[in-house]
């Protein structure tokens, strides 16, 4: 199994309809070949931070879905007027050992 951990850093006051876009969230990726699960969490010394975990069967899993359409479609609702933080986007795979 592997993890694939984003995160990426809100530059305005857009972290609660953030947090009510991710609580709606489509659910299009739940249907991606070798997804398992998806949890998303916010640092609480810093609410405008977000790190999204998804688990894989595989790291291909994971960048073929990253690829593909599904990853456009799942992105329909982020909320309008949202600005990052510049550079604060970063992907890292990580292979799960145990639990
Ligand atoms: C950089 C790598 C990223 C990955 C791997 C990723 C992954 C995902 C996944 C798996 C979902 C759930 C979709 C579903 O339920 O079908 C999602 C939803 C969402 N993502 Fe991302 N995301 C990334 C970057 C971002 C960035 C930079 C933003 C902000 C601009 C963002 C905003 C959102 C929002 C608001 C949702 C929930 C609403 C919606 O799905 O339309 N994501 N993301």
């Amino acid at each position: 199994m592997h993890l694939a951990l984003s995160r990426f850093t809100i530059a305005n006051d857009m972290a609660e309809p953030m947090r009510q876009a991710f609580m709606k969230r489509p659910h299009h990726v739940d249907q991606a070949p070798g997804f398992i699960r998806m949890e998303v969490a916010s640092p609480v010394d810093q609410p405008r931070e977000f790190w999204l975990l998804t688990y894989w069967e595989s790291a291909e899993h994971f960048e073929s879905w990253h690829r593909s359409h599904a990853f456009h479609d799942s992105h329909q609702g982020i909320p309008k007027g949202l600005k990052l933080v510049p550079k604060s986007t970063e992907i890292r795979i990580f292979e799960i050992i145990t639990e």
